[in-house]
């Protein structure tokens, strides 16, 4: 069953969302060559607990950090580590799920690190426009099916691979809820989008092979040939008119006590 959010959800929806994305810029700003997902890790707890949020992914069945930080051949879900150090050349995707009153805001996206190969900033310039394309295509009356086609011929068209395992999701009350968001697919096919439906958008584009290997952690997703992965994460809203990205926030929004923890 797909849940349509109330005007009254939809509020907290977009608070939360804006929670999130506070969040990712904060952690963006900060990072640095040399530093640990660890070091993240702290700093992506402390800054939504002293919020009011709840980092969503602690303790989500048994992941046990406060995001997920994944490098270079890590897909998704990379456990921060004080061993995972940030080297020069590096792409970090950070992924933060904060909770809010209840009701979960979900967005990620991949850092350079120093100096990184031009293929491979190709490769993470490519999958953000990957996730742009996705949104462009929401309005009541498209399908999912319309969101996976239109990331697939994108990626394909640059010679990349769509990871298909690992999916956008609805978002609310729960972390992970119906409908599920395939980023490859076919124009016309799957659920019609309708006014308050909210999901996740999160291709992972592989400049390799699209095949994909769950280490002995039980969580981290690599790829099986050891090439590069990049995502991008957005919470969106199904409006009458289109959409609206939960996720993001405007200039004016950013406030001196968003720059601290
Ligand atoms: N934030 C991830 C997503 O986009 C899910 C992480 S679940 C965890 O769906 F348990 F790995 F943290
Ligand atoms: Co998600
Ligand atoms: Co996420």
């Amino acid at each position: 069953m797909i849940n349509i959010k109330s005007a009254r959800e939809i509020e907290i929806m977009r608070e939360v969302g804006k929670m999130a994305a506070k969040t990712l810029h904060f952690l963006g700003q900060n990072l640095k060559i040399g530093m640990t997902t660890e070091e993240i890790n702290k700093m992506c707890h402390e800054y939504t607990v002293k919020r009011g949020g709840i980092p969503a992914t602690l303790g989500y069945h048994g992941f046990p950090k406060s995001l997920c930080t994944s490098k270079n051949e890590v897909i998704c879900h990379g456990i921060p580590n004080e061993k995972d150090v940030l080297n020069n050349g590096d792409i970090l995707n950070l992924d933060v799920t904060t909770i809010w009153k209840g009701f979960h805001g979900d967005t990620n996206k991949t850092f350079l690190i120093g100096n990184v190969k031009p293929e491979i900033q190709k490769l993470v310039e490519v999958t953000e426009k990957c996730l742009q394309a996705g949104i462009s295509v929401c309005r009541p009356g498209a399908r999912i099916g319309d969101i996976g086609a239109i990331i697939e011929e994108l990626a394909h068209g640059h010679g990349y691979s769509v990871v298909h395992e690992y999916c956008g999701h609805g978002i609310g009350r729960l972390f992970h809820e119906e409908p599920q968001i395939v980023h490859v697919g076919k124009k016309g096919t799957g659920t019609e989008l309708r006014p308050g439906m909210t999901f996740t958008i999160e291709p992972m584009i592989n400049i390799g092979k699209r095949h994909c290997k769950l280490l002995d952690d039980g969580w981290t997703v690599v790829t099986k040939d050891k090439s590069w992965s990049a995502q991008f994460e957005h919470t969106v809203l199904i409006t009458e008119e289109g959409c609206e990205i939960l996720t993001q926030f405007s200039h004016d929004e950013w406030t001196v006590d968003d720059e601290k923890i």
